[in-house]
């Protein structure tokens, strides 16, 4: 039998951890263009926890795999969005791993509201990395990744709202529960 329904489980993990990653998403481009630096600790802190949601809703796919794809779609519609799906979790993941990554390889130190995990590597007033090449390969994924991960989203709710305002299809009835 085919499986084609969203559970409230999954539905309520979508929601929250789509709005996180669209927060942190919005949070780490502002703060990084405009240099905001009151922003880094909370958009680190949330990043680190927001891995408490992300690691069931991640290992919850991957042991279950995709509900079964829309069949009011056209045949190319559905590969593109199953493909889509596919960055959308693994940018989900690779995000805080990276961050994590380097901020700690960087000797900036990894702490969730005030409680240090890893600690700041300061050698004569100045931040030291712990290991040069993982925080420059961590530095450059976070940003690459964030990017494209941004522009995935951005085709995500555009193909969402489509289908809703458009083809008026229950694309996005089947995530809020109405389908
Ligand atoms: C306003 C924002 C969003 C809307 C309206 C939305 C809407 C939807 C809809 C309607 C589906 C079901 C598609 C189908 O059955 O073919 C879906 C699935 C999915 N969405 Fe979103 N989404 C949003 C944000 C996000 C964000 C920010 C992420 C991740 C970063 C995300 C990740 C996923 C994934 C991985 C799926 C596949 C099904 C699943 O794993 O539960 N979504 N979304
Ligand atoms: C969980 C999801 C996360 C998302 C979606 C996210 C997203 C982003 C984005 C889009 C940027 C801007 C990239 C740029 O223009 O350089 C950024 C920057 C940054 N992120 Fe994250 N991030 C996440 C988690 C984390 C975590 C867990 C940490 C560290 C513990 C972290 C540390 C940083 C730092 C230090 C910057 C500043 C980069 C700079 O100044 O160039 N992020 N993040």
């Amino acid at each position: 039998m085919k499986n084609n329904t969203y559970t409230l489980a999954t539905r309520g993990l979508h929601w929250l951890v789509g709005l996180t990653m669209l927060s942190l998403l919005i949070v780490g481009f502002v703060m990084a263009t405009f240099e905001i630096w009151a922003l880094y600790d909370l958009h680190k802190s949330f990043g680190v926890l927001a891995i408490l949601l992300i690691l069931p809703r991640v290992i919850y796919r991957l042991v279950k795999g995709f509900p079964s794809t829309n069949e009011a779609h056209k045949v190319w519609e559905q590969k593109v969005s199953h493909i889509i799906h596919w960055v959308l979790l693994i940018g989900t993941i690779l995000m805080p791993v990276t961050g994590m990554l380097y901020s700690g390889f960087g000797g900036y130190g990894l702490d969730v509201f005030g409680i240090s995990l890893i600690s700041e590597n300061i050698v004569d007033d100045d931040i030291v990395s712990y290991n040069e090449s993982v925080f420059v390969i961590a530095k450059t994924a976070h940003w690459v990744i964030g990017y494209c991960l941004g522009a995935a989203i951005f085709l995500h709710i555009a193909g969402a709202l489509k289908h809703h305002f458009i083809d008026k299809d229950d694309t996005l009835n089947r995530m809020t529960g109405k389908a």
